[in-house]
């Protein structure tokens, strides 16, 4: 596997920066400022030019607004939770449902189901902000990245595994608000993919999956790697792990 100049860097939690292979700034799930697990030098990006959403909930759209209206950076994500960032007052913004793609900057974007609810903190309210979802994102290099977001382990990833042939998975295994790390092993089996991206695990005490468990019930899946990448850690090129300086 060649990631090419495609660079995946984990942000800890469910957050990633992906820099595209036309050197483009994304974040899928940004939640930096108040997310425990981000380092320091990722509070506050320098470039951002799209976020991509899941879902609603805080540790999902923490930074969203911000990082939208300071960098007018572009939010994907369903049309619900979308719509309430425009109310908000994001500008650019691409709003559309499961089954759809969408290209932007050179990505294919794919939303797919995810088993999770999706309610929008605003004040003291809990608004409707649509469904929880995932993305495969296909590059312009042929690469395929699928974030699963949160979820509970669903038959149809089998459909996902099909329909996309992802070379990657970035899959929660924390238990509690997700798959565990035994419904993530079976993720895995329906998905067939073969480099696998642990998340959503570590942050808080009750997020106790671990990325050790989920190795020890898929080892007899012939050629899998799990790369838990530790915050700031950046996957590229031949699967090349690089480790921030100063770390
Ligand atoms: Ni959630
Ligand atoms: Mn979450």
């Amino acid at each position: 596997m060649n990631l090419g100049n495609l660079a995946l860097t984990f942000l800890g939690h469910a957050t990633f920066a992906v820099k595209t292979p036309a050197g483009k700034h994304w974040i899928i799930d940004p939640w930096l400022e108040q997310n425990p697990a981000c380092p320091s030098q990722w509070k506050h990006p320098a470039q951002v030019d799209t976020l991509l959403v899941t879902h609603a909930h805080f540790d999902h759209i923490g930074d969203c607004l911000k990082l939208a209206l300071s960098h007018g950076a572009t939010v994907i994500g369903i049309v619900e939770t979308v719509h309430w960032l425009q109310k908000k007052g994001v500008k650019n913004a691409i709003g559309f449902n499961k089954g759809g793609t969408i290209e932007h900057q050179g990505v294919r974007v794919s939303m797919t189901h995810a088993v999770h609810s999706c309610g929008i903190s605003d004040g003291d309210q809990i608004l409707y902000g649509g469904e929880a979802a995932g993305f495969v994102l296909t590059f312009d290099n042929g690469v395929r990245l699928y974030h699963a977001g949160d979820t509970a382990l669903f038959s149809d990833m089998k459909l996902i595994g099909e329909l996309y042939k992802p070379d990657i998975a970035c899959l929660p295994i924390g238990d509690y608000y997700t798959m565990d790390p035994v419904q993530a092993a079976h993720a895995i089996r329906l998905l067939g993919t073969k480099i696998v991206v642990p998340m959503h695990y570590g942050t808080f005490p009750a997020l106790s999956g671990t990325p050790q468990r989920l190795r020890e019930l898929t080892k007899d899946i012939a050629g899998l790697q799990i790369i838990d990448l530790k915050p700031g850690e950046t996957l590229t090129g031949e699967l090349k792990r690089l480790v921030p300086a100063g770390a």
